[in-house]
């Protein structure tokens, strides 16, 4: 049986790591749709173009191809940027990058192709609300915004991506806000979301109770297709 699952939520709430690790168990496909307005932004940057500037992004649109390849690679016009959408330059300027509608749509019309073909785990912002809106199960994972810059600080250290808490905190805040007022899909709960608060919680809680809400979806939808 296809199932879709979507876990949305704010910066650094840890849903990557989670996502890959449900993936894992499962055997669904995992789906970063953050790095792949990491991986557009990167690309206005290496142009030059300033990425708040939205008709000189837009208009990078026709020359981007992103591909998101097994083992978390990113490929940008098959150049490999796996590590450089991971620093804090990039982090800086992905929501204004990601409050672009003409940029939204070009990206959500690859993320719906991806789903369509495979069980999936996709994560971002978006995912329950306007991507992926009949997923099976919808997660809105939250923590504190100091319990996530915190796992993003030991993220970043122990990958060798140099930063300061005090940044990484201030990163987030500000990617929040943005998200979550932007006019084009913002950030927010999908009305039959479950809402998962991890701020006390460790990964392996948190994927096992993921796996246990889709288990029990699984479960309904199975019987409800008996
Ligand atoms: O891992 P982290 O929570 O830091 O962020 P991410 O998932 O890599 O996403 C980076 C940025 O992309 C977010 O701050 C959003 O601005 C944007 N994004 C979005 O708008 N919609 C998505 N579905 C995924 C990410």
């Amino acid at each position: 049986m296809k199932i879709t699952v979507a876990i949305d939520g704010p910066a650094a709430a840890g849903k990557s790591t989670v996502a890959k690790k449900v993936a894992e168990i499962k055997g669904y496909t995992y789906i970063d749709t953050g790095a792949m307005y990491r991986a557009f932004t990167w690309y206005c940057m290496e142009k030059g173009v300033d990425c708040q500037n939205e008709a000189a992004c837009v208009a990078l649109i026709p020359e981007v191809h992103i591909k998101l390849r097994p083992g978390h690679i990113v490929l940008c016009n098959d150049r490999d940027i796996s590590k450089e959408i991971r620093e804090p330059r990039v982090s800086g300027n992905v929501s204004y990058i990601a409050s672009y509608k003409d940029i939204r749509l070009f990206l959500v019309d690859q993320q719906r192709e991806m789903a369509g073909k495979h069980s999936v785990i996709m994560d971002g912002r978006d995912i329950g609300t306007y991507v992926l809106p009949n997923a099976d199960v919808k997660i809105f994972q939250i923590a504190s915004v100091e319990t996530r810059a915190i796992r993003r600080y030991d993220e970043n250290i122990s990958k060798g991506i140099p930063c300061t808490l005090e940044e990484i905190e201030e990163d987030v805040r500000k990617r929040d806000y943005i998200d979550s007022h932007r006019d084009f899909a913002p950030l927010k709960p999908a009305a039959d979301s479950i809402l998962l608060d991890t701020s006390f919680m460790s990964v392996d809680e948190v994927v096992e109770a993921v796996i246990e809400i889709i288990d029990k979806k699984v479960a309904e939808k199975e019987a409800n297709n008996a």
